[in-house]
């Protein structure tokens, strides 16, 4: 007996043969039975019988067989016959018919199967995905995790998605393994350069259009861009913008990291925004990841104030999600010290970002 949660290819007209069957039996008793002999055979694997051979004439189903297994115990476990055939039916459609919404590749008769799929908007994300190209080299980037989230809730495979502030390249890594196209926008032109390295590194199953553009996202011609890699609008925006002066990223006064004040950094993120929006395909997804930040002992509400920034410009918020942030070294080295510091001032150490996700309208 096999309970992997890996996917098993069976013959989609065998397997609906045998629902069907099942569910033209009158009594509850010989309904069950049926369903409990689909799922000995499924379960035992038995590669030599007419259900496995998935590969014929194009038809084959592949579904997880832990979840197969889970909704045909749901028949088993019915307690009436209409119960049992609203369950039977329910599979039948999952086996047969692939819904998707207007923006992702979600199967929504499968659901149960993109469990990798976050739907709760407090992420605590335990690990940085180091695998393939994400080396992680770059201080302000964020986890590979993120973008990936982003393009699987929000696009569908072959869309066009853009990043205002590339740095590292994290989002058209995750679009090469995910197969959506991007472009990334950075300004520094060496960490645009060795960004294109990386992603060149990563594997390419799906042939992915990946390009780095080096530039400043307030005023590139990014209709030009998106038209010369042949696409005519993004799916997608992912804005990781400096978070302010956190970290300095350059002396380049186009540098959102330069911006000498609060006022002057939302100038410059509206910039971007007013630049960026035309390009945005109408009823998509604009994706803000940002955290806050402390001047002069006081919590600056840096990603609220760039929220409001995005509600001026024709969005509507639909969620905002919270994510822990990982430990720097620095910080993890001076723990003792920050938790006196907290203790003694008053205030809480940073431990969460937020990800604003808005629709344009
Ligand atoms: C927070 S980092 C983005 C990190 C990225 N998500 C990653 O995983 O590596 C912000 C980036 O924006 C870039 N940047 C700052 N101002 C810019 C501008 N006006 N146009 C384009 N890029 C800019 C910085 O050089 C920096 O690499």
């Amino acid at each position: 007996m096999k309970s992997d949660n890996s996917p098993v290819l069976l013959n989609k007209k065998r397997l609906l043969r045998l629902l069907t069957d099942a569910n033209t039996q009158r009594s509850l008793a010989s309904l069950k039975k049926k369903t409990a002999e689909i799922k000995h055979m499924v379960m035992s694997s038995n590669d030599g019988d007419e259900l496995f051979d998935g590969g014929a004439n194009g038809n084959a189903v592949s579904l997880r067989r832990d979840i197969l297994a889970s909704e045909l115990d749901q028949i088993l476990e019915a307690r009436t016959v209409e119960r049992a055939r609203y369950y039977l039916e329910r599979l039948e459609r999952g086996v047969k018919q692939v819904r998707t919404s207007a923006i992702n590749d979600i199967n929504l008769h499968r659901w149960k199967e993109h469990e990798e799929v976050l739907t709760d908007s407090l992420w605590v994300l335990p690990k940085r995905d180091t695998a393939g190209a994400h080396l992680g080299w770059y201080w302000g980037n964020f986890i590979p995790q993120i973008p990936r989230q982003l393009m699987l809730r929000y696009t569908k495979k072959g869309d066009w998605v853009l990043d205002t502030f590339l740095g590292s390249g994290t989002t058209l890594i995750e679009c090469r393994r995910l197969g959506r196209n991007g472009i990334g926008i950075e300004l520094n032109r060496e960490v645009a350069r060795k960004a294109r390295e990386l992603i060149k590194q990563e594997d390419n199953p799906h042939n992915a259009r990946t390009e780095v553009v080096r530039g400043d996202s307030r005023t590139i011609d990014i209709p030009g861009a998106l038209r010369r890699f042949g696409a005519r609008q993004a799916q997608l925006v992912i804005m990781h913008p400096p978070y302010h002066d956190i970290i300095n990223f350059s002396d380049d006064d186009k540098d959102l990291s330069t911006a000498r004040g609060a006022v002057e950094f939302l100038k410059m993120f509206g910039e971007t925004l007013d630049n960026v929006t035309p390009a945005l395909e109408r009823g998509r997804y604009l994706a803000l990841v940002i955290g806050d930040k402390y001047a002069k002992s006081e919590w600056v509400p840096l990603g609220f104030e760039c929220m409001n920034e995005v509600l001026k410009r024709g969005y509507s918020l639909r969620s905002i999600v919270v994510k822990n942030f990982e430990e720097t070294r620095a910080k993890r080295e001076q723990k003792h010290l920050w938790r006196y510091r907290a203790l003694a001032g008053g205030f809480y150490i940073f431990k969460h970002e937020y990800i604003f996700l808005f629709r344009k309208k």
